[in-house]
């Protein structure tokens, strides 16, 4: 993205703070995975909203006032090793900050900057070795009251940064977009290259291989390739089983690219066709889906579009036997259930469960354009449970777009992958 707009999202921040208070937002560290070996690193979505750098270990630090940086020092040694560093002058000009520090410093010049200040925001929670560290400066601050001086007060969570981040702007669209149009290429290519006979693994290989080739990160999450029963556990990440006939393959897989990341999930035979089970129970997740996605208005309840995908899978299983009683008596004691057990969607942005408050006084907050949200209804059979008629056991299907609230007009940003039941049917024949 353009440096101006992480410039502009810097002085969009400044200006929400009030006087005395002070913002603190921490890139990622490197993350051990064994031993020395470390994982891919990943910016923390935060961090890089508001500075695009790509670094580990860097701090921002902005009060109303002040803007500033503290990041690793230039250092050839550690460069040859590890990559060049953009260091404290290239990054003052780059985000064109008050004033840019090497890490070195932080010690004496965090207290300098927090001393006075009443309001310290800081993502507490999500590594809690700083959480410790920040509330030990902070008491140690304190201690010089009788000097005067005071640290902060008040320690809280910066939900405003996030209800910025919930909003997406037109270039973040466009990043949506080319997230979904990649993970479009990968999905369509395992609706028409798996075959009976394939690992769950070698169908991961392509969805990742596909989102590589084209400039991703890889996928946005891990790769849920769920074949037969593998399909009824949610979280399904394993991938190693054999794909048999007749099963159903559920893949829930998005690329992320530029850390924006799709979240789509297609379901299609392992032969050519749909049992007639599989299809009846396909066809009305897709049905519900759709209505869901024209639910998927501005001034809607987020919650309403769940409420209302319950009612109508349920009447769905009422219809086919599969549910036995009144539908007011069903949703009301929750035994739709059994069949349905996660919610309709969550925001989609840089993280995959992006940030942002879906309730406000415990009521659900009405969509706004310029959300962006999954739609993934599901209907699930226990593969053990005798009470399901023996067709319909084991079956798991869910169907997920990402739609852009937009007025009386909902985008769904991945409409490019298939999903009408004669669709997939002709590119597995
Ligand atoms: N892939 C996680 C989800 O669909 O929410
Ligand atoms: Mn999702
Ligand atoms: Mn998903």
């Amino acid at each position: 993205m353009d440096q101006n707009i992480f410039r502009k999202r810097i002085r969009n921040v400044q200006n929400l703070l009030k006087e005395s208070e002070v913002l603190l937002v921490f890139a990622a560290p490197q993350k051990i995975r064994n031993r020395d070996v470390e994982y891919k690193f990943r910016q923390d979505s935060d961090y890089y909203y508001l500075t695009g750098i790509e670094e580990e270990d860097g701090v921002l630090v902005l009060r109303r006032d002040f803007s500033s940086h503290f990041a690793l020092p230039k250092d050839k040694e550690k460069e040859i090793w590890t990559g060049i560093r953009l260091g404290k002058e290239e990054i003052k000009k780059k985000l064109e900050l008050d004033h840019s520090f090497d890490l070195g410093e932080w010690d004496s010049k965090i207290s300098d900057i927090l001393t006075n200040q009443f309001t310290l925001y800081h993502f507490f929670g999500k590594d809690s070795k700083r959480d410790s560290e920040l509330l030990e400066l902070i008491s140690s601050l304190n201690r010089r009251l009788r000097e005067g001086k005071f640290g902060p007060q008040r320690w809280e969570i910066p939900n405003f940064l996030h209800e910025m981040r919930m909003f997406k702007s037109p270039e973040e669209i466009e990043k949506l977009k080319e997230s979904s149009r990649i993970t479009a290429l990968g999905h369509e290519r395992l609706f028409r290259e798996t075959k009976v006979g394939m690992y769950e693994f070698e169908l991961e290989s392509i969805l990742e291989s596909e989102y590589l080739k084209h400039g991703a990160w890889g996928g946005g999450y891990g790769h849920i390739v769920a074949a037969g029963k593998n399909a009824t556990i949610l979280h399904y990440t394993t991938n190693r089983a054999k794909i048999g006939d007749n099963e159903l393959i559920l893949v829930d897989s998005g690329a992320e690219k530029d850390y924006y990341t799709a979240d789509v999930t297609r379901v299609f035979p392992s032969g050519k066709k749909f049992t007639s089970e599989q299809r009846t129970i396909y066809q009305l997740v897709l049905d519900v889906q759709k209505q869901a996605i024209l639910d998927t208005r501005q001034g809607v309840e987020f919650n309403a579009v769940h409420e209302k995908t319950v009612k109508n899978l349920t009447s769905g299983l009422i219809d086919l036997g599969l549910l036995k009683g009144e539908l007011s008596e069903i949703l009301e004691k929750g035994e739709y259930r059994r069949f349905y057990m996660h919610r309709t969607g969550h925001y989609l942005g840089m993280d995959v469960h992006d940030v942002g408050r879906y309730f406000e006084n415990g009521k659900s907050k009405p969509m706004q354009n310029g959300l962006v949200v999954t739609v993934e209804p599901g209907l699930y059979f226990d593969p053990t449970d005798e009470t399901i008629p023996v067709g319909f056991r084991g079956i798991g299907v869910r169907i997920e777009d990402d739609v852009l609230v937009n007025g009386d007009n909902p985008v769904v940003l991945t409409s490019m992958i298939a999903k009408e039941v004669d669709e997939i049917e002709a590119m597995r024949a």
